[in-house]
């Protein structure tokens, strides 16, 4: 558990947050990205109803552990009673913070108005918001979307919103609801909203390097950025980053050693998931993984039609061990899991 305080010191000293990624950023998953150098991470979405319906699915979603503090639990819904019920639960079960989940442009939690249908609803999203804080000791920290849409972008009403709250930091993905995940996240927006806001703000979108990374604080003046997809490409961004930050030599070709890597990621995932789900879990991971090393494409073609989890890491571990000094080639271009809740 941690105070607004606390929590905001871990950011200063590494401001690089694993993005929430629904599917991907569970426990194993946080587990490895803090052991690779992550400075804050979050859960993925849970919705506050299956909290207050004990649904062991959703109680699962919410388990983490010490390695992986600070970690937040990210919540959806619409309903402030419920919110702050299911904050409690979060609370009580150890979390460090509570993140409520703004920027879902998904219909099913649309519909419901939660998600960034809240940002359509400012005095609903207030309601939320200080029946959440006044639930828990805990900080709360919000996730949201630049706006609904172009016409009605309004992050820095959000952000003011949230500081009268006592919110402890915004987190803008710098695209609209309506963009999906289409065009490019506007940074120049965040740094507007940064600029005039009187709380934290983390930036979020299209990070793919560390060197972005580092760019995008210098450039914006944000308190951390969230890092997802990029993560998935190059699982070795968060140390790079944090090491170009602290101004110390990345050296690649002693630190990237990919076999190692698959095999560290391969023992968190077994540690907490059945047969079925690791060698699904491996296949994505390593699919993502070598995105950009010549030979991917045939990879993925091999490790999908592959039958056991033994055969599954032996096929990615003959690529991985190939791979270590090759440079990654740069696919920023290609379109890469254009889909989220967030
Ligand atoms: C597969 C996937 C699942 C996502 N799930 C969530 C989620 O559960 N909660 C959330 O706030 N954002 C979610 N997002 C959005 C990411 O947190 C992030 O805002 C978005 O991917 C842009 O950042 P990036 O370019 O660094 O990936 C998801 C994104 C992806 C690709």
């Amino acid at each position: 558990m941690s105070s607004p305080v606390q929590l905001l010191q871990a950011l200063k000293s590494n401001p690089f947050v694993l993005a929430p990624m629904a599917g991907i950023t569970d426990h194993a998953f946080r587990s490895f990205m803090k052991e690779l150098g992550a400075g804050v991470v979050v859960s993925e979405l849970v919705s506050s109803d299956g909290i207050r319906f004990k649904s062991g699915r959703t109680l699962k979603l919410m388990s983490f552990a010490d390695c992986q503090r600070p970690v937040g639990i990210q919540l959806f819904g619409d309903d402030p009673q419920v919110m702050a019920d299911a904050a409690k639960v979060v609370e009580e079960m150890g979390a460090d913070f509570v993140d409520i989940n703004f920027g879902c442009p998904v219909p099913k939690v649309v519909r419901k108005g939660a998600g960034s249908a809240m940002l359509k609803d400012l005095p609903a999203m207030a309601k939320l918001l200080s029946a959440t804080v006044s639930a828990v000791r805990i900080p709360v920290t919000i996730k949201i979307r630049s706006g609904w849409d172009a016409h009605s972008r309004n992050a820095d009403e959000v952000a003011k919103l949230a500081y009268n709250e006592g919110i402890t930091w915004v987190a803008i993905h710098g695209r609209t609801r309506a963009q999906a995940y289409e065009g490019q996240a506007d940074w120049d927006f965040i740094a507007e909203v940064k600029a005039k806001a009187q709380l934290p703000i983390l930036g979020n979108g299209d990070i793919l390097t560390a060197k972005q990374a580092v760019l995008r604080m210098a450039q914006t003046g944000v308190d951390g950025v969230l890092i997802g997809r990029g993560a998935l490409k190059d699982p070795f961004i968060f140390k790079d980053a944090l090491a170009i930050w602290l101004g110390q030599q990345t050296d690649k070709t002693l630190s990237r050693n990919y076999v190692y890597l698959f095999q560290r990621l391969a023992l968190q995932i077994t540690a907490h998931c059945d047969d079925h789900i690791t060698q699904i879990q491996l296949k994505k991971f390593a699919a993502w993984f070598a995105t950009g090393y010549p030979g991917a494409a045939l990879l993925r073609k091999n490790i999908y039609q592959s039958k056991s989890t033994e055969e599954v890491m032996a096929i990615a571990l003959q690529f991985f061990a190939g791979v270590d000094l090759i440079e990654q080639e740069d696919t920023s271009q290609d379109g890469f899991l254009m889909g989220g809740h967030g």
